[in-house]
């Protein structure tokens, strides 16, 4: 237990098997949604997102209002008092009066952290410098496409510099037994030295870097696309030359094992073609769906709600 005990900033938060336990449950929600549907009537969940959202956002309001549960938030932060000045301590302070839960998704990376240090309400980080709600839903298409977490070997293509959800799930997997990981980037955006240096080398956990996506392909039991961010870069040239390092396309996915599943965290634009959709290793639509699961399992938990299967709270705090 930690002072973070009710809140999700990071999967260190939580062990591996809280970990497993939350996507369990996200597994019997999927199944049996009618069995949940009043967990949270009469709570009230506030999604505080300072930046761009599609999916975060809508899917935390989609698992609260399955769960019976309301939502209430500003539509941007422009419309919020922080455009006036005001601290994140202080906004958490006031949404605690109004809400039972929140959702933060917030430009300055520890921005969720600080808030849960004010907070009476659980705080979950809905996106900063990383992004564990989207770890788990990860976890969760990963274990539901393979029926493991362990003993795979994972490619990750395009931006592994900027992809913030790939940081994440790289630290996660590697708390995993007998994974590889394939990092497939141009030089430029190649994974940061921390995630060699302090996750992959101490551990002795195998991985190549490589330019040949193509090359890397047949070995593969999950591929992991990103998008290359042009927000994060502050050279636009840059981002043009780079934009377009890796196209995964049907025919280049034929060099691929018929069980690997393509995911990719979404937004994509143009690093999975069309034609893509349709081959069944095409696993990012529904990686989409398994975040509404994920979310409800985890506000559920955080609210510390009971499992009706088990009648236990999901996992202890
Ligand atoms: N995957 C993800 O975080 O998408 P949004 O930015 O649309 O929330």
């Amino acid at each position: 237990m930690n002072q973070r005990f009710n809140h999700l900033i990071d999967m260190d938060d939580y062990s591996v098997s809280q970990w497993n336990a939350m996507v369990k449950l996200a597994e019997d929600i999927m199944r049996r949604p009618e069995s949940y549907a009043d967990k949270c009537r009469g709570k009230i969940m506030a999604t505080l997102f300072y930046e761009p959202s599609t999916r975060t956002r809508l899917s935390f309001e989609s698992a609260m209002l399955r769960l019976g549960g309301k939502v209430l938030g500003f539509p941007d932060a422009g419309v919020s008092s922080a455009s006036k000045g005001e601290t994140v301590a202080d906004t958490i302070r006031i949404i605690s009066c109004y809400a039972d839960i929140a959702a933060m998704r917030h430009p300055k990376e520890g921005a969720p952290l600080r808030a849960s240090l004010y907070s009476k309400i659980p705080v979950i980080n809905a996106g900063d410098g990383g992004h564990p709600t989207q770890t788990l839903l990860d976890m969760m298409t990963i274990r539901r496409r393979k029926g493991r977490l362990d003993n795979l070997t994972i490619g990750f293509c395009g931006d592994l510099k900027f992809g913030r959800t790939v940081h994440s799930l790289i630290k996660s997997l590697a708390r995993y037994d007998n994974i590889k990981f394939v990092l497939i980037s141009p030089e430029e955006l190649r994974v940061p030295d921390y995630i060699i240096n302090e996750v992959l080398e101490p551990r002795g956990i195998p991985y190549i870097e490589t330019r040949n996506l193509e090359g890397a392909l047949p070995d593969l039991d999950i591929l992991y696309m990103t998008r290359v961010q042009r927000e994060r870069f502050f050279n636009e040239e840059d981002y043009i030359r780079l934009r377009d390092s890796y196209i995964l396309t049907a025919e280049k996915l034929n060099l691929a094992p018929a069980d690997m599943a393509v995911l990719h965290p979404l937004p994509r634009v143009n690093e999975i073609t069309l034609d893509v959709d349709d081959d069944p290793r095409a696993a990012y639509f529904e990686q989409a769906q398994n975040g509404v699961y994920v979310r409800m399992a985890l506000i559920m938990t955080l609210l510390g709600l009971k499992d009706p299967k088990t009648g236990e709270v999901a996992f202890e705090c």
